[in-house]
């Protein structure tokens, strides 16, 4: 099985959505192994999403990552990566399938509900970001 690191963005804690995202993932085979609500530090949205630094959004985006809480999630499952962008659909909510996450609950390209781990290698850095083995209850 493999484990894909998820966040539930503000504007969906905000507006009381993470029992509904939680059940898309549940719906589609996703266990949560770890859960945490945090709210984060601009310096430490920062951090975590230092690969966009250069993107004309990276302030925007860290404002915006820190406005309020998050719920932090280890998800397991056959094709744990995969299944989850599969459930979470397009960046874009306008571009987003039907039934995903993005395009039920998302509100803008920006506060678009969740994000999840791109590749085995961020997944694995982007879960030890956030948890110590021990918080990992498979
Ligand atoms: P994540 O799972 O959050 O990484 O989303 P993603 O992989 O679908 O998108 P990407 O990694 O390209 O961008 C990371 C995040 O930056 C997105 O989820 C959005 O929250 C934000 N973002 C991306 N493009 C834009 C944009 O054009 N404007 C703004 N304001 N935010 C953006
Ligand atoms: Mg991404």
């Amino acid at each position: 099985l493999e484990r894909t690191f998820s966040i539930i963005k503000p504007d969906a804690t905000k507006r009381n959505l993470t029992g509904a995202i939680v059940k898309k993932f549940e719906d589609a085979g996703l266990r949560v192994v770890a859960s945490k609500r945090i709210h984060l530090s601009k310096a430490q949205a920062g951090e975590f999403y230092k690969v966009h630094a250069e993107r004309p959004f990276y302030d925007e985006l860290c404002e915006f990552m820190a406005s309020a809480p998050i719920v932090a999630q280890v998800l397991e499952g056959e094709n744990a990566i995969a299944k989850n962008r599969e459930v979470m659909g397009a960046t874009n909510p306008a571009d987003a399938a039907a039934g995903t996450i993005r395009a039920e609950f998302a509100e803008s390209v920006g506060e678009n509900s969740v994000h999840g781990s791109d590749a085995p290698e961020t997944a694995k850095e982007e879960i030890a970001y956030f948890f110590s083995g021990l918080e990992l209850v498979g």
